[in-house]
């Protein structure tokens, strides 16, 4: 489906919630069905990414049934039962990753296959640490499918070279079942979600800074409220901040830390956000965002704030172009193993529009404020995070642009443009 968009010529107005957490929607439906008893997911998202979660889980033998439009009810016995079909993940990264370590443990073999995208996307990552804890995993020279024989698992010492939270939570996962102790330690500190909802349900696990370490449990039901998310939030904060005359309030917005890189850049850059009425629900931070237009400067992103936004770099890069001076990104190799090649696809397609942008190893170099043109049509690669990416640039394009594959934001965001027709006056 392709889709027009045109310069916005009032600024964006209103208060719209956003909706539920991606990360957080896998976490919960594969620990709920883990644990023993009822557990209620209350706020889950409707993105096509967590769904395969779930069809994954019911295929194993988990009850689940949604009460009302957002939640979830899981009836499980705490253990999964052999699927005779292969599994499929769809387009999702997490699913195939995290799932992995689950299934490492179990008394039986599964098949995990993805999509075109994902059967391009690294395994190497997962299947060395867990071959480390015993399991064996037959793949296609590290890609999807992935054929995975169920073992007795062993803990172990892991020092990962990368600042992954996918990697992290697949051997935090196989750690659940395996005997003695199994230990995760990052570069960096990469997002934290399967940590605080593994020790919400009552699993032994203990962290310190960039070491994490889990002992066998078995998990507690429990009520998980979703916070919203903040990568889906990140679109509605960009747009704000580059169309004039835009005041924006952003309700119910997941705040926690290892999450609020954008909030960080967007203030080195000079941007006006206020965080109001901050609280904690289930284990995770969340608050509501107000936004107004501002004026941008450019800065420097690398290091360890890498992993803080590193699903926010597509709409960091333009809000990038309307800052002034050079803004650098580095440190960002990852980028090109997502669902596309995000430094390839984003220097393209921003160039396109009329963007100053180089392509670097590891990220790429921009320089503002450039008065973006459009006038052209723009290639997606299915990547849903660099369509939205792309809309939000449209809204300021003196000309309009036509996005291809639209329908690809259902993957995180399906709610994505309704809630921009909430906020145009
Ligand atoms: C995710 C972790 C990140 C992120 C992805 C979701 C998660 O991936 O890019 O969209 O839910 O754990 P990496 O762990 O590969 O960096």
């Amino acid at each position: 489906m392709q889709t027009t968009v045109r310069q916005l010529k009032t600024g964006l107005t209103g208060t719209i919630e956003i909706p539920s957490d991606k990360s957080i929607s896998h976490r919960a439906i594969m620990l709920s069905s883990l644990a023993f008893g009822k557990s209620t997911i209350k706020n889950f998202s409707k993105g096509q990414d967590p769904i395969s979660t779930l069809n994954l889980f019911k295929a194993m033998g988990v009850d689940t049934r949604f009460t009302d439009e957002n939640t979830l009810m899981i009836n499980s016995t705490g253990k999964l039962i052999s699927s005779k079909n292969e599994l499929s993940c769809g387009n999702s990264g997490t699913t195939m990753r995290l799932v992995s370590g689950i299934l490492a443990g179990q008394n039986f073999d599964s098949i995990l296959t993805g999509d075109e995208s994902l059967s391009k996307r690294p395994m190497k990552r997962i299947i060395e640490p867990l071959s480390l804890m015993g399991t064996k995993i037959e793949s296609l020279e590290y890609h999807a499918p992935l054929k995975i024989y169920g073992q007795q698992l062993v803990g172990i010492d892991y020092v990962s070279p990368l600042a992954s939270a996918q990697v992290k939570s697949s051997i935090l996962l196989a750690g659940l079942f395996a005997k003695g102790k199994t230990s995760f330690t990052e570069p960096y500190k990469s997002r934290n979600h399967t940590e605080l909802m593994l020790e919400y349900m009552g699993a032994n696990i203990t962290c310190n800074n960039t070491k994490t370490t889990i002992q066998q449990s078995q998990l507690e039901a429990k009520t998980i409220e979703i916070a919203g998310d903040i990568s889906s939030a990140a679109y509605f904060i960009v747009a704000a901040l580059i169309v004039p005359n835009s005041d924006i309030i952003l309700k119910n917005v997941g705040l926690n830390p290892t999450r609020t890189g954008i909030l960080d850049v967007c203030k080195q850059m000079g941007a006006n956000i206020e965080i109001l009425d901050k609280k904690t629900v289930s284990g995770e931070a969340v608050g509501d965002l107000r936004i107004k237009y501002s004026k941008l400067k450019a800065c420097t992103i690398k290091g360890d704030i890498i992993p803080r936004l590193i699903d926010e770099l597509p709409i960091i890069a333009i809000l990038a172009t309307q800052a002034d001076g050079e803004t650098i990104v580095k440190d960002a190799q990852d980028l090109r193993n997502k669902e596309s090649d995000r430094i390839k696809s984003v220097v393209t397609e921003l160039s396109k529009l009329g963007a100053i942008i180089k392509e670097t190893s590891d990220g790429f170099i921009i320089n503002g404020k450039t008065d973006l043109i459009g006038d052209c049509e723009v290639e997606t690669f299915k990547d849903h995070r660099l369509i939205m990416s792309l809309f939000v640039a449209g809204l300021i394009c003196q000309k309009p642009i036509s996005i291809k594959d639209f329908e690809w934001i259902n993957i995180s965001f399906p709610e994505f443009e309704k809630l921009f027709n909430n906020l145009y006056s």
